[in-house]
């Protein structure tokens, strides 16, 4: 089953997919994690999408789209993928289509993950993420039990640097204008299931577990 989340910063997108990950057994695949992976080894690639995500904007086409065809062709996803973060606008839905269509696969769900824009705010200003594990916390929803201290591995837990208060706005407004009209491009392919992203993270995941059958 191949699965792409799409909603706005903040929505839920890497809470649910490590979730998902346990439940279908296929891994996600995250154009932002990806990037910052490649910034913290320091590559060119990486030092280039800080520019851009430091600003809240989008890492050009070539650049993410080269990533993700890279990485659906690698054997962990021969049982299928869930792309977060990815297509974010229609050119990159377009070429996930076209580069789909030589491999022979297509998507089969669009999980759209429903928050109002005033609940986002809270959700990214007090996220909080694993260094060594990638787990992510919320300092008032998910706390750990340690503060600073990831439950699971006992890593240090830091504040991602696009998630103040400005860059967020940049980040729901390059949403607004660039990612939204995929609701409309999924929904003429008869591919959109949308969800109600608000309530708690277990509900949240039944209702998405509901839309996958
Ligand atoms: P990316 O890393 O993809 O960030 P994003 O889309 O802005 O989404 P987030 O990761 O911020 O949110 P999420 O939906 O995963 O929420 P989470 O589950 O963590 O992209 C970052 C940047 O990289 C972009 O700005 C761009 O520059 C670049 N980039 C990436 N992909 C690109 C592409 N394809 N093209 C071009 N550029 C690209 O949850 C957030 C918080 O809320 C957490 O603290 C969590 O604990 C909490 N939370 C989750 N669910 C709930 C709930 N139900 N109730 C309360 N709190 C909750
Ligand atoms: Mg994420």
């Amino acid at each position: 089953m191949n699965i792409i989340l799409l909603g706005p910063p903040g929505a839920g997108k890497g809470t649910q997919a490590s979730r998902l990950i346990d439940k279908y057994g296929i891994p996600q695949i995250s154009t932002g994690d990806m990037l910052r992976a490649a910034l913290k080894e320091g590559t060119p690639l990486g030092l280039e999408a800080k520019k851009f995500m430091d600003q809240g904007a989008l890492v050009p086409d070539t650049v993410v789209i080269g990533l993700v065809k890279e990485r659906i062709q690698k054997p962990d996803c021969t049982k299928g993928y869930m792309l977060d973060g990815f297509p974010r606008n229609v050119s990159q839905a377009e070429a996930l289509d076209s580069m789909l269509g030589d491999l022979s696969q297509k998507i089969d769900h669009v999980v759209c993950i429903e928050v109002p824009s005033e609940e986002l705010l809270g959700r990214l200003t007090g996220r909080r993420t694993c260094r060594s594990c990638g787990a992510g916390y919320h300092i008032r929803f998910d706390p750990p039990k340690k503060d600073g201290t990831c439950d699971k591995c006992a890593g240090e837990l830091y504040q991602r640097d696009d998630d103040n208060e400005a860059t967020v706005s940049s980040r729901l407004k390059v949403y607004d204008d660039q990612t939204k009209p995929l609701i409309d491009y999924y929904s003429k392919q008869g591919k959109l299931r949308p969800v109600n992203g608000v309530g708690s993270m277990d509900e949240i995941f039944s209702r998405i577990t509901a839309v996958l059958g």
